[in-house]
């Protein structure tokens, strides 16, 4: 192994990834004095977030009536109840505040007429506990609420002093000999150097993993980092086979155009020029929730009423909106329907596909975002020093199926709830202990063991292997066939990693060694898709199963565990889901009748 020199930091807290969970975090730390720091392998305002387009969803009644308790049904309806109950109530309760929270800190948001933000129409999210119409629950800061809520509380960190690391890309967690965590590993890209992290917590923000996918609305960084760091220590990922597929990326090109669209009054045609989701969901109809959607436009596709010469996809329709509103509410699709598809909006239809845009599995964790570290006597177990916020966690919230805006909103709240969390637990003075040598040895083998990896197999072609076979066989609509075969693919795909190829050996922005590293992230990622998938033999949220079309609340109301080995052999168990809300009926909360599991339609 080669000989490296160490650079050492010692923290309070150290957040990995500055997108709107892990900023949302560290500022929230750093504004309580704790020594915090921020690693990143962007730079912060690059995140993910700054994609994130309609909006952040909380029940401010800015536009009609709106209860914390509708938005907590619509939540748990469109997890298929599969969220833990207390994690969706603390989001949907916390959720105004947050929200002010991010208007005070100084997001510029969209206006009504009499100043206060403005909010729009988001699938799924409805009145009268989904009795009444839809609701206006997505604040919106034009379409581009994620880029605003980014730039915000980059700046807010800055004035609180966290310590920002940029273009440090986290290669391991170090854990002590007793299973706490107590840092990590990190390579600096531009100069080369390896940096050990002391911190009392870790955060991990790191988001999801959509590019073990072929065609996703995330960006190229969502490799999933967090959930690889974490598997290589022998801890679960949790509901893996849940993957959001969004009804409106661009054909071809697979970026999003956001839901606001239908939420202004879009609405989605098949070739015969039919508006088909009335016939689905009669009653929310192009506003149903995402899976419901996705689903529908495939079956339209399927059934040989797609659009285009090879009538496989689907026309997403603005042109009969004015333009004046088009220019207001929705500028960044228009301009990206214009890049992406050649296609003026306010003239003809964009051409959309169902694309994978979110995971609602990921690393375990309670609604304070502690990482669990389940036993079947203690499914709640916590593993000390560890923490996981917004798509990289799993808190419960989105059960089987996220409601679009509520991605923005979990950000914001749990990476708040991390913070406050941390100021209960993290005693600033104390000293550090020492890291454990044997984790560290671990991490810097393994570094090298891939930046010296003299295999046959290019980490582009292995990659792309991965990303064909998880999109066809772990797909909007799955069946026993297709899993199987998809489980058997991915093993012998996983297996290869043990022959990469390696052709940079140099430290210095090294592209080939990170995107390795990504790969070994997004790989135990993708197992752990596939084989949960291939297990839970139900439909449910975003697990569309063919050959098991119902959802099975008596054997299957239960959350995935799986764990993946280093030779990717992946062993799954399961926990219960948390049925009981924080607060009982009388105490201001939900009655649980309203929220009992019936069948889910729109
Ligand atoms: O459609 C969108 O603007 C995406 C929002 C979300 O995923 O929450």
């Amino acid at each position: 192994m080669a000989a490296y020199e160490f650079v050492d930091h010692i923290y309070d807290v150290v957040v990995v990834g500055a997108g709107g969970s892990g900023l949302r975090a560290t500022l929230g730390m750093a504004e309580q004095g704790l020594k915090t720091a921020c690693v990143t392998k962007v730079f912060p305002t690059r995140s993910h977030t700054v994609a994130a387009q309609g909006g952040i969803a909380a029940s401010l009644g800015n536009m009609g009536p709106d209860h914390w308790q509708w938005h907590m049904y619509d939540t748990v309806k469109g997890s298929d109840w599969l969220g833990d109950t207390d994690a969706m109530e603390y989001l949907a309760r916390s959720a105004p505040a947050a929200v002010y929270e991010l208007e005070h800190y100084g997001v510029p948001f969209s206006r009504t007429e009499d100043g206060r933000i403005y909010q729009r129409p988001f699938g799924g999210h409805t009145t009268e506990f989904g009795e009444g119409p839809p609701v206006q629950r997505t604040c919106a800061a034009a379409d581009r609420t994620g880029h605003a809520i980014l730039h915000t509380l980059y700046g807010q960190s800055l004035k609180h002093n966290a310590e920002f690391f940029i273009e440090y890309f986290a290669t391991d967690l170090i854990m002590a000999e007793d299973g706490s965590c107590q840092g990590l590993l990190a390579w600096k890209l531009d100069d080369g150097t390896l940096h050990r992290f002391n911190a009392k917590m870790v955060v991990l923000a790191t988001g999801g993993y959509g590019r073990a996918y072929f065609s996703a609305t995330s960006a190229h960084t969502c490799t999933g980092d967090g959930g690889g760091m974490v598997a290589r220590q022998g801890l679960p990922l949790q509901d893996m086979e849940f993957v959001q597929f969004h009804p409106t990326g661009i054909y071809g090109a697979g970026c999003l155009i956001t839901e606001g669209a239908r939420g202004e009054g879009g609405y989605l045609t098949n070739s015969e020029g039919e508006r088909f989701m009335e016939r689905y969901a009669p009653t929310y109809k192009d506003l149903a929730s995402r899976d419901v959607v996705s689903r529908c436009m495939t079956i339209e596709i399927r059934e040989g009423r797609g659009v285009g010469p090879q009538k496989d996809h689907i026309h997403l329709n603005l042109n009969h909106l004015p333009p004046e509103a088009l220019h207001e509410r929705l500028p960044g699709i228009s301009e990206s329907a214009k890049i992406f598809a050649g296609v003026d909006v306010t003239k003809a239809p964009i051409p959309v596909l169902p694309t994978v845009h979110y995971n609602m599995g990921g690393v375990p964790t309670n609604y304070w975002g502690e990482v669990l570290d389940p036993t079947e006597d203690d499914p709640d177990r916590i593993c000390p020093g560890l923490m996981a916020v917004g798509e990289a966690g799993c808190a419960s919230v989105h059960g089987a199926n996220r409601l679009g805006s509520n991605s923005l909103i979990d950000l914001v709240v749990f990476g708040r709830a991390a913070a406050i969390k941390a100021g209960r637990v993290v005693a600033p003075r104390a000293p550090n202990p020492p890291l454990n040598p044997a984790s560290v040895d671990a991490a810097v083998a393994r570094f090298d063991a891939l930046r010296h990896a003299d295999g046959g197999t290019p980490t582009a072609e292995l990659r792309l292997e991965m990303q064909k076979t998880m999109q066809a066989d772990a797909a909007v609509f799955r069946t026993d066939k297709t899993l199987a075969e998809g489980v058997e693919k991915m093993r012998a795909i996983a297996a290869k990693l043990g022959d990469l190829r390696v052709t940079d050996r140099s430290m210095i922005w090294n592209s080939d060694l990170m995107e390795t590293l990504e790969l070994t992230n997004l790989m135990p990622n993708a197992l752990a898709t596939i084989v949960s998938a291939e297990a839970r033999k139900e439909s449910r949220g975003a697990h569309a199963q063919e050959d098991h079309p119902n959802r099975d609340d008596k054997t299957w109301r239960k959350h995935t565990l799986s764990r993946v080995a280093d030779d990717g052999a992946v062993t799954l168990a399961y926990r219960p889901v948390h049925l009981d809300p924080l607060t009982e009926e009388s105490e201001g909360g939900i009655a649980l009748a309203k929220i009992a599991p019936k069948a889910r339609v729109y």
